[in-house]
């Protein structure tokens, strides 16, 4: 028989760092998820009309312009993406927020496979510990083979990302993903930001 020569195709990465001034932006978002978990005390619910894949309370898609604290942390988090950028000297000059929102979960509560717009997407995990709950990352849905024999499959297009509260993840913002139920009567709270790369150049004379 011929021999069939296997070449790996494309590879994607997670990235993560440790965010500083982690707890000042733990008790700010928890102070936002409380006030709008009780709307019928507070009046104030920014979450979507439309619903979306995240199966659980959330805040608006532009929390960045409703809550400042949310703003300087999305700003905090792109200077270390871009201090890393520029360390590694990947080709993106700079990166705007475009979108950013809390999600939190309760029980019984997930998000569906989905991927953001924008070109880079961070997670902060704020308190999300003990929730039994897995972030999944999905590779696309093309033809896996699998041989008869595996009793464990020698590959796989799920693969979970273990956090620790205080954990940023970034990566591109097309990379697939999901979040498991909450198995634990213990609220998950996450923090989500959108990044677009802006090439910033300088106007011409007219
Ligand atoms: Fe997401």
């Amino acid at each position: 028989m011929i021999e069939v020569t296997k070449t790996p195709i494309f590879t994607q990465e997670i990235f993560s760092f440790t965010l500083p001034n982690f707890e000042t932006y733990k008790k700010q978002i928890q102070q936002i998820v409380l006030v709008e978990d009780n709307k019928s005390i507070h009046k104030i619910d920014t979450s979507p009309k439309l619903e979306c894949n995240v199966k659980a309370k959330r805040t608006a898609w532009n929390s960045n312009q409703k809550y400042e604290s949310l703003n300087n942390l999305c700003e905090d988090i792109a200077f270390h993406i871009e201090e890393f950028i520029g360390k590694e000297g990947y080709d993106i000059p700079e990166i705007k927020t475009q979108h950013c929102w809390i999600n939190w979960y309760g029980k019984g509560q997930n998000a569906l496979p989905h991927y953001h717009l924008g070109h880079l997407s961070a997670i902060l995990f704020v308190d999300a510990e003990d929730t039994n709950a897995s972030f999944y990352c999905h590779a696309n849905g093309n033809l896996v083979l699998h041989k008869k024999t595996d009793v464990q499959t020698n590959f796989n297009n799920i693969v979970e990302i273990k956090a620790k509260d205080g954990t940023v993840l970034f990566f591109d913002g097309g990379v697939m993903h999901s979040v498991s139920p909450n198995l634990s009567n213990k609220k998950r709270i996450t923090f989500a930001v959108n990044y677009l790369a802006k090439y910033s150049s300088a106007r011409n004379e007219y």
